[in-house]
């Protein structure tokens, strides 16, 4: 690296310091009852450059639940399978409402906004279903993500997905609705089944980061050269991403942290500085809007000190 670009690893670890030392810290999410037994403290940061080199600090190595960061994965596969198609069950325009919201499917005809918020990820989860068993959508998704980490070891958390079939009553009744309007097509307990378990997927921010890259690279796996997607397509991933990957909190991630991200409800981000880095970080305590409060801070602090934001 030149002198005038600070030592990455360095900057990685000091933001982890901080914010392992803030007290203010977020309060973790109940309402998936497994994922309060999380511990707030926790906090990781793991970024991964152009040259595959691995910076990380804090609790890198530690697998938490990635949650909605699994929508971002689901809708690489979708598009891959159905190509613009997609666009005719799910739209592309944020939201401003809550992640679970349900307001907008009765005057939108049951089309979900995003494929980000709950109801457009569950009609998402749908079209990688169609024809197939539950099993089946679900093992071609943790093999993709299994894949795209180069990690055989990434399993899904059976205690956190039975959580929360448990009590997911409003993806049910997301679920339901959008079956009303025949925008769901396969049996609604499939197709929330399937995303229950997406969502359960269990990682470490140096496996997300690792899953990442290809939206960092043009739609290739920097490692191997080998491409995932088209670059386009993974331009307009990044795009909706940026538009829609923090639901009613998009705009203040954008003008806080300015670039690309996913968030999930298991406090973790995956974010992406185009051409430059794949970023994961995992801080337990959300905000307002469910998303991870010192990951956001911690991004918008390494943005900052790097000069990453797109903008
Ligand atoms: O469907 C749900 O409510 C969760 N499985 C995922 C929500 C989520 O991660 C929202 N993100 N911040």
């Amino acid at each position: 690296m030149s002198d005038a670009v600070p030592d990455l690893d360095r900057v990685v670890k000091e933001i982890a310091e901080e914010m392992r030392q803030r007290p203010d810290r977020g309060e973790v999410a109940s309402y998936i009852p497994e994922l309060a037994r999380v511990d707030s403290d926790a906090f990781g940061l793991v970024v991964i450059d152009a040259e595959g080199r691995v910076a990380a600090g804090g609790d890198s190595e530690t697998p938490f639940s990635i949650q909605s960061i699994s929508k971002a994965f689901t809708l690489t596969l979708a598009l891959g399978m159905v190509g613009d198609r997609l666009w005719r069950r799910v739209g592309r325009e944020p939201s401003g409402s809550p992640f679970n919201s349900i307001v907008q499917l009765e005057r939108e005809r049951g089309i979900p906004r995003n494929p980000f918020i709950n109801a457009g990820a569950i009609a998402v989860t749908d079209v990688i279903l169609s024809g197939h068993q539950p099993r089946e959508a679900l093992g071609e998704i943790l093999r993709f993500m299994r894949f795209l980490a180069d990690d055989s070891s990434i399993v899904i958390d059976e205690a956190v997905a039975a959580s929360e079939q448990r009590t997911g009553f409003r993806n049910a009744a997301l679920a339901h609705y959008m079956k009303s309007f025949g925008v769901i097509e396969n049996p609604v307990d499939f197709t929330l089944g399937v995303y229950f378990h997406h969502c359960a997927i269990s990682m470490s921010c140096r496996q997300l980061a690792m899953a990442g890259r290809f939206l960092a690279y043009s739609g290739r796996n920097p490692a191997t050269g080998h491409s995932v997607v088209p670059p386009e397509r993974a331009r307009r991933i990044n795009a909706v991403m940026l538009t829609c990957g923090h639901y009613d909190g998009s705009g203040e991630f954008a003008y806080r942290v300015g670039l690309p991200g996913k968030s999930g409800v298991g406090g973790g981000i995956l974010a992406i500085a185009p051409g430059k880095a794949s970023i994961a970080v995992w801080s337990p305590g959300l905000d307002a809007s469910g998303n991870s409060h010192l990951g956001r801070i911690a991004l918008e602090a390494l943005t900052r000190r790097l000069g990453w934001s797109i903008f």
